[in-house]
């Protein structure tokens, strides 16, 4: 199974050029729900309005080489690492999600449109990176959503508690977990069983919610969170700071108390 393109089987029974209709609706429905977004919640403007003023009070110009090293340091950083979730469950969780979704992906658009003919040979690097990737991504997935949301872990809501926040996290450990299945009982070779079948239905289900959905849920933060560390870093770096005040030059006495318990009451 781990080194079998699913793609190419379907295609015994599916025309490859669905399957690369259906990416091209799904990319599309990303980029219209985004753009929706933007203009509902109006993000981006404020985004570069609060820009624009704090660069009126930048202490320091940063020239194009100062810009791009923090530019540089906040992919390699913030972007790559999420290090805005500090050291920790939560920040481990993410990227084994992260990654493993960047790879589902990455590996079903090429399979998809390089190597879904009946001809065609898959190297097996594609299918085990697929198959690896959806894998880290229920186990990423589940972790934050059964264990680390912040409504369970830090305000005792039960775990079965879904709200509409949710649909992102659950959209996207749907779609890689009914990948899975579908793909393993496909493996199977089980002829004209339904199984598989309707594993694909859900397979298919799952992502016309996870990219359809994106205007409802927290699809787009991938693309908001790291336009919004770089600006962060480059205000910090030029001395604006987005207009909050510096860290006090004091030292950090905050008393016995904050070593009772990890802070987690939001
Ligand atoms: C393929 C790319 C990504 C995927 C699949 C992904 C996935 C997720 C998921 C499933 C959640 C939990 C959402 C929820 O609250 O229900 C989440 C939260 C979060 N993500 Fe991402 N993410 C991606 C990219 C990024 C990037 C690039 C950044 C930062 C630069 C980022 C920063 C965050 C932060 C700060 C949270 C909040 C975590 C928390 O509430 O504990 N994500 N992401």
């Amino acid at each position: 199974m781990l080194q079998t393109n699913p793609y190419a089987t379907l295609t015994e029974t599916v025309d490859p050029v669905f399957m690369q209709l259906f990416v091209f609706a799904m990319l599309i429905f990303v980029v219209v729900g985004t753009i929706i977004d933007t203009i509902h919640k109006k993000n981006v403007k404020y985004f570069f309005e609060n820009a624009k003023k704090a660069k009126l009070s930048a202490t320091k110009t940063l020239s194009t080489g100062e810009k791009l090293s923090v530019i540089s340091k906040t992919i390699v950083s913030d972007i790559a690492t999420t290090s805005e979730l500090g050291a920790g469950q939560r920040r481990a969780a993410h990227i084994l999600g992260m990654y493993g979704t960047i790879m589902f992906w990455i590996s079903s658009v090429i399979m998809i449109f390089c190597y879904s003919s009946q001809s065609s040979d898959t190297p097996s690097l594609w299918p085990i990176i697929w198959h690896l990737g959806a894998i880290m991504t229920v186990l990423g997935g589940s972790w934050f959503w059964f264990f680390l949301r912040v409504d369970v872990y830090s305000e005792a809501q039960p775990w079965y508690r879904i709200i509409r926040a949710d649909l992102f996290v659950l959209a996207l450990i749907a779609s890689s977990l009914f990948g899975l299945i579908w793909s393993f009982l496909q493996s199977l070779n089980l002829q004209d069983r339904w199984d598989d079948k309707v594993f694909l239905v859900f397979y298919i289900l799952s992502n016309l919610v996870l990219f359809g959905g994106v205007y409802w849920s927290k699809f787009a933060h991938m693309f908001y969170k790291p336009g919004a560390a770089i600006q962060k870093n480059l205000a910090e770096a030029d001395g604006s700071r987005d207009n909050l005040p510096p860290p006090a030059d004091a030292p950090e006495q905050f008393g016995l108390g904050i070593k009772r318990e990890e802070p987690k009451h939001y």
